[in-house]
């Protein structure tokens, strides 16, 4: 009940790597934009009380990539959270792809249209509970140029990315409209898109 109170959340694959190339991938739906300039993203870590691959990944070299899921792989994509062993690589037990980019040994999702890869900035622990809130810092972007328009926004829904509510369930979205940034003296307009 409490993993559904915050509504609709983002559906992400983290990939990594460790220090020897072994290859992991997993679900992750508390990632949080942090500021544009610089790029920064974090994404909340459940407490260590069990083998955290991603993290311990993350730890060992730096790195990391965060890839949408889209409609045709969000089961692929829900099965990661299973805690395989750590030498057994989600990608070849879901049958996601892996692809490699020069001067980069984190993965991206060749399935994915709207891929990034980070540097890990910095992890900060939340004494609370026990998570880590762990922050990276944007090097490159790989998305479907037809999704991009002209004044940078990404029109996601273009891509099939899907959302999470709870901790289990899927969704395909539906816009109703962009919006000019709102001003005190005027009702917002709207943006149009795709024609709408
Ligand atoms: C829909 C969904 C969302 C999830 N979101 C998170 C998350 O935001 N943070 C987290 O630590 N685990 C999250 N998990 C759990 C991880 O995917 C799971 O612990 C996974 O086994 C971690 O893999 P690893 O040990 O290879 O890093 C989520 C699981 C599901 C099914």
């Amino acid at each position: 009940m409490v993993n559904s109170l915050s509504g609709y959340k983002s559906a992400n694959l983290i990939a990594t790597c460790d220090r020897n190339s072994n290859t992991n991938v997993a679900i992750f739906s508390s990632l949080v934009h942090l500021g544009s300039s610089p790029a920064l993203v974090g994404f909340i870590m459940r407490p260590d009380s069990v083998a955290r691959h991603t993290l311990d990944n993350i730890k060992q070299t730096d790195q990391f990539t965060i890839n949408h899921v889209n409609e045709n792989i969000w089961q692929q994509a829900h099965q990661t959270a299973a805690r395989y062993p750590r030498d057994t690589s989600e990608f070849s037990a879901t049958g996601l792809t892996e692809r490699f980019v020069p001067g980069f040994t984190a993965p991206l999702i060749d399935e994915s249209e709207l891929c990034y890869m980070l540097k890990l900035a910095e992890i900060i622990p939340i004494e609370l509970n026990g998570t880590l809130l762990v922050i990276g810092e944007i090097k490159t972007l790989f998305c479907n140029p037809n999704a991009i328009k002209e004044d940078g926004y990404i029109d996601i829904e273009h891509l099939g990315t899907v959302a999470i509510s709870g901790l289990d369930s899927y969704h395909k979205t539906q816009r109703l409209s962009r919006l000019s940034y709102p001003k005190t003296d005027r009702k917002p307009s709207t943006i149009s898109i795709n024609g709408r």
